[in-house]
């Protein structure tokens, strides 16, 4: 059964990081989470003012980040040692565990800044893991061509079959970003919640710069002319505590959370 779309979202104008200007999609009162999203925040300005201070050091625990640049170029840092500039077409799949500290800043001065993050919660029993990485550059993520279309294959497998760059995360996500003139098909299992964001174009009466909400299926049929990121993952089920950067299952584990970042414990 296919998939509806049983909500249209716009998102809402805010501000993370030291200033940068931003539309949160998920993570508003409108939905305040799409089990196992916690949050998406897009951000397309060419306007330095409006993403020059970038996002500096700051810490995670308990869920995944994931970065995907449409445009322009973002360096990360963390406390690990790793660093790296993500360009665009780029992913990068952060997986916080137990904990990191990290920044991501601007790599440029001017011109046109756009890209998204993602925040995917993990289960209870991943919480702690050890932090890790997946970083894939635009070259290094599978392109497969359709009949109307091409779809890159972030993570997950493509209905041909594709296997995306992105493995082994705990809610086996799919995250495709689609070039369609015509009309995308795509399995999503039944046990994942659904997405997709319009980027550029109308998708399935869906305008650019909102999401449209998927309800229950095992797939979905999307037709339209533009480009956007289709999301999904397995929902978690579990309750879900948060308190600004950490998102753990009790509000005793979220106190646990500052008092290790206080006492530089991260
Ligand atoms: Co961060």
């Amino acid at each position: 059964m296919d998939r509806k779309i049983v909500k249209t979202i716009k998102g809402v104008a805010a501000s993370d990081g030291d200033g940068v200007k931003l539309t949160r999609i998920i993570g508003v009162p409108e939905l305040d989470m799409l089990d196992p999203f916690l949050m998406l925040d897009s951000f397309a300005s060419d306007n330095p003012g409006d993403y020059i201070g970038g996002f500096p050091e700051h810490p995670h625990r308990g869920f995944e980040t994931v970065t995907y640049m449409i445009a322009g170029k973002m360096r990360h840092k963390d406390n690990a040692g790793h660093e790296g500039v993500i360009e665009a077409g780029g992913v990068q799949w952060m997986t916080a565990g137990r904990g990191i500290l990290h920044s991501e800043m601007p790599e440029q001065t001017e011109g046109l800044l756009h890209g998204f993050q993602l925040w995917v919660n993990l289960p209870a029993k991943d919480k702690m893991l050890p932090p890790a990485y997946q970083e894939f550059s635009a070259s290094e993520i599978p392109v497969e061509a359709f009949e109307g279309g091409t779809v890159r294959v972030v993570s997950g497998t493509s209905g041909a079959g594709t296997l995306g760059a992105v493995q082994g995360t705990a809610t086996n996500p799919l995250y495709l970003d689609v070039t369609l003139d015509g009309v995308f098909t795509q399995s999503i299992p039944t046990t994942h919640s659904g997405f997709f964001y319009v980027i550029e174009g109308d998708i399935a009466g869906v305008p650019a710069g909102h999401a449209g909400i998927l309800g229950e299926g095992d797939a979905v049929a999307l037709p339209g002319v533009g480009r956007f990121l289709l999301i999904a993952g397995e929902k978690l089920n579990e309750p879900v505590a948060r308190g600004g950067p950490f998102v753990m299952n009790t509000r005793a584990e979220i106190l646990q959370a500052f008092d290790d970042y206080r006492s530089n414990r991260f």
